[in-house]
């Protein structure tokens, strides 16, 4: 085949049909295929081995060539479906940093290479293999909460779901600069979630274990204030900035959820977050969560969607986003509509796999004007199709923290040019949505959302501005109703139940 190759001596003149054949089947790489040193090593260093290591969550390692040569079909097989590297957001939907997509070209490297045997190269030609810093990667911090006493984690079964709590035993309302997951054992930890909890329920909960944690699935099941931050393997934690320094109040608890998955021998876990404080922030950060409470999937249905728009107040940066749902989701997308007409997309993931949810940073904040409309747009498969489905045969599914549960969330992380117009911030968020979920006529919905707002006092402040009696509320109608409850929530609120 080699001989039929462009430059490779072709006589001028009339071309063999066998050479424009061969030009047409022609591999990428002419000439000299692809070598594990010169070509393969430096993709593999790049966008596998941060798993694939020792001790780390893959099965098995690809750092060196042994361990790549012996699984090259393997590799061309996964890296050419996208199946690896694990990596959700579609291309073209958001520019997030850490990418570790690879590109078409390193795809067809990897197939060229495995298609050629494998062939190892010249050993100068291969990079040095990369280092991983152990130990916390934001600075050292100036507190360690350590999740538990070990937790034992069995060689197999279903995946464990704990959440821990880890008391601040603040003296005082204080900022914290940044809050560090650092997995203990990194075989079975799948992801961890460190929430912030400022009303005790965390505490409650962990009551009665000797270890501060109980179980949790979907969420930490406590009224969050906000997500502090977030680990998949591969994360790589940012120092934090001291103008978003996160206010944190005397009495809070963190709440941290660990997704472990069993690694085929029994294991046992201690993570830590490491907590650095600093002074009061000078910039406003805050979550603005995408929330569809709503969800009411009957059995059998293919392409169920859930949606949950806002229309933003003011300005403002966004800087991450971490989409959230459990087994049923497939497609999950948000998008901002600004008011010029253009859209700015933030995610979309179009195979979504609970076992690989993660947080992802925008490589520069999307700024988003005063009067964007965001919207986000989840499809689930409740039919017994998927085969990520918890039950069988399919059955109803509702909103909620269970495995059998649905929940369809996004966390955005948002910068406000004062931390003076986060209270502001949040309760036009709540509103925006609540007149959303009025507009779709679901008023239940908004129980539970306004403290104090129980079925009954629903169905009374219905009835009070359906001024024309007619049983449904009109645009004009719901405007003043999210007039009156923008006047009764005047103390500052806290954010919704996840
Ligand atoms: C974020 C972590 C992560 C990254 C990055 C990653 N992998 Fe994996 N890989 C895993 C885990 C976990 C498994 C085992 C579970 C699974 O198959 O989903 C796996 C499984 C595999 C398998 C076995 C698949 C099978 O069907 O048995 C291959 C081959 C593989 N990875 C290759 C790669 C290659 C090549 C890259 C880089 C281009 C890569 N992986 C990057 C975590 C990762």
């Amino acid at each position: 085949m080699l001989k039929y190759l462009p430059g490779a001596g072709m006589p001028s003149g009339r071309a063999p049909i066998a050479f424009l054949l061969a030009l047409a089947a022609a591999p990428l790489f002419s000439g000299t295929p692809p070598t594990y040193n010169k070509d393969v090593a430096p993709i593999l260093y790049q966008k596998c081995v941060t798993c694939h290591r020792h001790g780390e969550v893959a099965p098995f390692s690809l750092l060196t060539y042994q361990d790549a040569a012996k699984r090259a079909g393997l590799i061309a097989t996964v890296t050419k479906s996208r199946y690896m590297p694990v990596w959700k957001p579609e291309p073209g939907y958001g520019k997030f940093q850490h990418e570790r997509r690879l590109t078409d070209e390193q795809i067809a490297l990897l197939t060229e290479w495995a298609r050629s045997g494998a062939p190892e190269g010249n050993p100068k030609d291969r990079p040095a293999p990369p280092s991983f810093a152990e130990g916390w990667q934001a600075g050292e911090p100036n507190l360690v909460l350590k999740a538990g006493k070990g937790y034992d984690v069995p060689a197999d079964g279903p995946d464990k779901f704990q959440c821990f709590v880890l008391p601040l035993n603040l003296e005082q309302d204080s900022y914290i600069l940044s809050a560090e997951f650092r997995p203990g054992n990194r075989r079975v930890v799948h992801h961890g979630v460190i929430y912030v909890d400022e009303t005790g329920a965390g505490r409650k909960l962990a009551a009665a274990s000797a270890d501060g944690s109980y179980p949790c699935f979907g969420g930490p099941r406590v009224a969050a204030t906000g997500l502090l931050g977030g680990w998949a393997p591969g994360t790589i934690a940012a120092p934090g900035d001291p103008q978003l320094s996160v206010p944190v109040k005397k009495g809070t608890d963190l709440v941290l959820q660990i997704h472990y998955h069993p690694s085929g021998k029994p294991e046992t876990d201690t993570s830590a977050v490491g907590i650095t404080y600093s002074g009061p922030p000078t910039k406003g950060k805050t979550s603005l969560i995408m929330l569809n409470t709503g969800i009411d999937i009957p059995p059998g249905e293919s392409q169920y969607l859930a949606k949950s728009s806002v229309t933003l107040p003011q300005d403002v940066e966004v800087s991450g986003i971490f989409p959230h749902a459990h087994w049923l989701c497939k497609d999950m997308k948000v998008d901002a509509h600004l008011p010029n007409g253009d859209v700015t997309h933030l995610v979309w993931i179009k195979d979504w796999d609970f076992n690989w949810q993660g947080g992802y940073r925008y490589e520069t904040p999307v700024r988003l004007p005063k009067g964007t409309r965001v919207e986000m747009a989840y499809i689930f498969d409740n039919s017994d199709k998927n085969p990520r489905n918890p039950s069988t045969p399919p059955a109803r599914v509702t909103f909620g923290e269970q495995t059998t549960d649905e929940m369809a969330v996004a966390f955005l992380s948002v910068v406000l040019p004062s931390p003076a117009d986060v209270p502001t911030f949040q309760r036009e968020m709540r509103l925006s949505m609540l007149a959303d979920q009025l507009e779709a006529g679901d008023l239940n919905r908004i129980r539970g959302r306004i403290p104090g707002l129980n079925a009954a006092r629903v169905q009374e402040m219905m009835k009070m501005f359906d001024k024309n009696g007619d049983g449904k509320l009109d645009a004009g109608e719901r405007a003043a109703l999210i007039d009156f409850l923008r006047t009764m929530m005047s103390s500052p609120p806290s954010q919704p139940r996840l």
